[in-house]
């Protein structure tokens, strides 16, 4: 039930710390992650592993993309992020040495089913990541790892998906701690940064009310833009489907670095851009880049919203609003950086006076092919 909130979604939005709190609990121990789902799969399984492959659709393939750049950082394993129903019908380079990892919330999306069947048939081991216990996805895998985010009932998903990066990250560490990739120190140093993520989130929850103003003066807005860069790029993209799903606005994310490539030429006077700023401590390379992406836009007329960590002082005299995130990891940002994006869609939805828990036209789980 909704328990007091104005609806589910708006509920699910504000469980976030728990679902990463839940996900976490009974994997860390002594500055270690052990995932005791995958000890029965064995570690001379998951030592002989060459390649990765993700497969998942939606919010789902936005958290795989997400936990690409930690898996191949921390295991030096390769990792490929492909669509379920793309992966499936182009004939893949299938292997005993490859390990495809499903996520799924409801565990019962056809797309993902189908993917995961496709690889074991073809000789590759499967684990998957899934909400939903005892689904059919999960039976259809050789290992799984619960994300324990409690029921979703919203069709746009949210805790689900800091959830799935959660126990994505948690996979990494687990694979760097059997493959011998990272050092304890290091494997430590992660286990702190995720497990400082549930506090964070409630910080960032805080701006529920900024956002809501915000939304509320964008009620008329036509087309807004994402822009990120490295894990703020598939924030990027999950943020525009959040807006189109929920509030039916046309909505694109970008590579910020694509820019120049093509998109600039969408900016013109008035145009949203939301931009999400990498660490200006963590990413010293990149933050400049981005701040500079900001001021192309700006010097357009674009109307820029910044998603920047406390303190970054570069994107004040670019900015229209700057929302605020806690400090982190660079990797462990887009944890962060996605919550307001959740909150831009669902509270641009109740302005324009929509459903934000049944969007037209939306199911829950997809299960037809
Ligand atoms: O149940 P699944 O995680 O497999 O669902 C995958 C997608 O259908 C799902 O994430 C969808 O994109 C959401 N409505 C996004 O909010």
């Amino acid at each position: 039930e909704k328990g007091g909130w104005s609806s589910f979604m708006a509920k699910e939005v504000s469980e976030q710390p728990d679902a990463v709190a839940n996900t976490l609990r009974g994997r860390l121990s002594d500055g270690q992650v052990v995932i005791p789902e995958l000890e029965e799969f064995g570690d001379e399984v998951l030592a002989g592993i060459r390649r990765i492959t993700i497969v998942a659709c939606g919010t789902a393939a936005y958290a795989g993309m997400v936990s690409k750049y930690a898996l191949e950082k921390w295991t030096g394993v390769p990792v490929e992020v492909e669509l379920s129903h793309e992966f499936r019908y182009r004939d893949p380079v299938i292997s005993g040495d490859l390990l495809v990892i499903s996520i799924s919330q409801s565990g019962e999306t056809m797309d993902t089913l189908m993917a995961v069947k496709y690889a074991r048939e073809a000789g590759a081991k499967v684990v998957s990541i899934c909400n939903t216990q005892g689904a059919t996805i999960p039976r259809e895998s050789d290992a799984v790892v619960y994300t324990h985010a409690g029921p979703e009932v919203a069709v746009a998903s949210t805790k689900a998906f800091v959830a799935q990066v959660t126990a994505l990250y948690l996979f990494g560490l687990h694979l760097a701690r059997v493959r011998g990739s990272l050092s304890t120190a290091e494997l430590a140093e992660q286990v702190r940064e995720l497990s400082a993520i549930p506090a964070k989130l409630e910080t960032v929850l805080q701006t529920s009310e900024m956002i809501a103003q915000l939304a509320h003066w964008m009620s008329g807005t036509r087309s807004v833009l994402f822009l990120g860069r490295h894990v703020g790029f598939p924030i990027a993209m999950e943020g525009a489907l959040k807006l189109k799903e929920l509030a039916y606005i046309h909505a694109e994310g970008f590579a910020a670095g694509e820019l120049k490539h093509g998109p600039i030429a969408l900016i013109e006077p008035g145009q949203p851009v939301f931009v999400i700023v990498p660490s200006p401590r963590g990413s010293a390379t990149l933050h400049p880049k981005v701040v500079s992406n900001i001021q192309e836009i700006r010097a357009r007329g674009a109307r820029v919203i910044a998603i920047a960590e406390q303190g970054d002082a570069a994107v004040l005299p670019f900015a229209d609003e700057v929302v605020r995130i806690p400090l982190a990891a660079p990797l462990f940002e887009p944890l962060l950086a996605v919550v307001p994006l959740q909150l831009f869609a669902m509270e641009l939805a109740i302005a324009k006076g929509l459903d934000v828990d049944q969007p037209r036209n939306l199911a829950k789980s997809v299960t037809v092919e």
